[in-house]
């Protein structure tokens, strides 16, 4: 299904080709002045600089031919050689009717599906999750979703950290608190067998309280430290007793995980671990090395990647440390070869915190180095901070990083709060309130999120990211519902939506902007941009808010009634599509 800008461009590019001109010249956009067209074509400047003409006089040239197509009302030349397009209503009303009876509201899918794999959430064992974990979740979700909606083939991968030092600073820590688990864990190491039952009794609440210790202790203490690192490379090479311990580590954390990931309508189809491409490993050290790729740097194996021309030094990826252990970025090259050799991805997505662009950077150039990948295949897709008012990246008010459940919960009170306030769903029953609490929390984190261009920070501001007015996931929320209660009116009074016709400017409006869904789609889906999809969505209920104000519905006569009830069902339907797009889902009411 084809837009209006794409039906126009079509035609002025034909205009064009009618006059010995290339038809791209025909690319019409919207028109930035709404109150004298509907779309404009910039064309007849660029021609003529190419051929060395007047560019009113060309413009009109292409304005004569188009003046008997059918679907505009008026074609005008402005300023030096512009060319405005009006719409007929008529025309306006089939675009109209036609996403209305489209089920995926007026939204084309590209021509060439790929399999597309998005890396996204990247949350580890035991380590707290911070803002870079909230924002690569949100983004990642909504591009996985946005690409599966274009038509691709798309995973969406959490590669969960659970491989690294952090393990055994853990195994460490836990040891050292509980000696019959230390007991269990040596008999095991020695090969021996033992009773693996206490291991059960770790729980996640421990692995938070540990962990950050044994952080710190790692770094002041040398001698804490290297132990860490050994038990890490013991675990690497699979000592049994480290192992299994391991495994419950993992089991805990991974539950937890994913029912807060769930509570924020985020949810991975893999759930990968950097120790899932453990094995690959050797091997694949073996073939750099084959590859003549792996030099020796004081006891380390590294890749060199830096080329010439580069703007900024980049270091080497180091592939095994002088301990003998994989690295961050061993895994991530093991995880591309991977990759490739179970989903085989024709694009991969990295939706992580821009402060490791050069981590990936590396990664990518090795894996392309190596033939693991084709160069431009592999895409980081970056976002700034989620800053506190102070402009550092947000922290809780003790000082400490986030913990996801905790910000969910928050943000939930602050829902029901403003719910209380704006006298919503009080008459309801108390778990649809709390359903519905919950919606507008996920609502307000992930619009406050996603209406930024993912290169911006911005600053948590609980109190305006959850108001039903403003730029904001609730107030969207709350047009929907709106919508929805319209509907549901309509159809207890037995009336039912008809064609679409168009007479009044707010219904033009509305039109014009539930044609603007694929150009915001296409935008998103280029340039891993979700704020275009945000930004739709707004523009779209404001669109409606103001039709909605002038012109009346259940009131109007029949056929009039039947057209607007068709729009606002079609306004609803891609509002529903581009939250869920956004990962927001709508309550039926409140
Ligand atoms: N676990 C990592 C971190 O916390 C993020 C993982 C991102 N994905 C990747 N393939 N490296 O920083």
């Amino acid at each position: 299904m084809t837009d209006l800008k794409g039906v126009l461009s079509e035609a002025v590019g034909a205009a064009f080709a009618g006059l010995g001109l290339p038809t791209d010249l025909g690319r019409v956009t919207a028109s930035n002045r709404p109150d004298l067209a509907d779309f404009q074509s910039n064309g007849a400047l660029a021609a003529a600089k190419r051929v060395g003409r007047n560019p009113r006089e060309l413009a009109a040239e292409v304005a004569e031919r188009l003046a008997a197509d059918p679907r505009l009302a008026s074609v005008e030349i402005a300023g030096p050689g512009f060319i405005n397009l009006k719409l007929t209503d008529g025309a306006l009303a089939a675009r109209a009717q036609a996403i209305a009876d489209d089920p995926r509201s007026g939204a084309a899918t590209v021509s060439q599906p790929r399999r597309v794999l998005v890396d996204y959430g990247g949350p580890n064992v035991a380590k707290p999750m911070h803002v870079g974990h909230l924002r690569a979740s949100i983004i990642g979700e909504s591009i996985k979703r946005l690409y599966r909606f274009r038509g691709d083939e798309v995973l969406g991968d959490a590669h969960f950290g659970d491989w690294g030092y952090q393990m055994g600073l853990l195994i460490g820590a836990v040891t050292d608190e509980n000696p019959k688990i230390a007991e269990i864990v040596e008999a095991l190491n020695a090969g021996g067998s033992a009773d693996t039952a206490p291991f059960e009794a770790v729980t996640l609440a421990d692995l938070d309280r540990l962990y950050p210790e044994a952080a710190a202790k790692g770094k002041a203490d040398t001698a804490y430290r290297d132990r860490a690192r050994k038990i890490t490379a013991g675990l690497q090479d699979r000592q049994p007793g480290y192992f299994q311990l391991w495994q419950r580590f993992r089991d805990v954390t991974q539950v937890a995980l994913e029912r807060d990931f769930h509570a924020l309508g985020v949810d991975f189809d893999l759930w990968k671990g950097e120790s899932d491409v453990e094995d690959l490993i050797d091997p694949m050290v073996d073939e750099l090395a084959a590859k003549g790729l792996l030099e020796d740097d004081q006891g380390a194996r590294i890749v060199r990647v830096a080329r010439d021309g580069d703007k900024r030094e980049l270091p080497p990826l180091l592939v095994v440390s002088s301990e003998g252990s994989a690295m961050y970025g061993t895994t991530d090259l093991a995880t591309i070869l991977d990759r490739k050799n179970s989903f085989d991805p024709q694009l991969v997505i990295y939706c992580v915190d821009q402060r490791q662009a050069d981590h990936f950077e590396v990664v990518f150039r090795a894996a392309v180095l190596a033939g693991y990948a084709a160069e431009g295949q592999l895409n980081h897709v970056g976002f700034g901070t989620m800053n506190g008012t102070d402009g550092k990246p947000f922290k809780t008010r003790e000082g400490g990083v986030l913990k996801l459940a905790d910000m969910i919960e928050m943000t939930r009170e602050k829902a029901r709060e403003r719910l209380h306030e704006a006298g919503l769903g009080e008459d309801l029953p108390a778990d649809e309130f709390e359903e519905i609490a919950g919606k507008v929390a996920v609502a307000a984190l992930k619009f406050a999120d996603l209406q930024n261009f993912r290169g911006t920070s911005y600053v948590f501001d609980l109190d305006r990211f959850t108001s039903f007015e403003g730029k904001t996931g609730p107030y969207l929320l709350y047009q929907a519902v709106r919508v929805k209660s319209l509907l549901r009116r309509a159809e207890t009074e037995g009336v039912k939506p008809g064609p679409i016709a168009i007479a009044e400017p707010a219904e033009r409006e509305l039109a014009l902007t539930l044609d603007a869904f694929e150009t915001a789609l296409s935008e998103a889906y280029d340039r891993y941009a979700p704020n275009a999809v945000a930004e739709h969505a707004y523009r779209l209920s404001q669109a409606f808010s103001k039709f909605y104000a002038a012109c009346p519905i259940l009131q109007a006569e029949p056929a009039v009634r039947a057209s607007r009830l068709a729009l606002a069902g079609a306004t609803l339907a891609q509002l529903q599509t581009a939250l869920d797009l956004l990962g927001i889902a709508t309550p039926d009411r409140m």
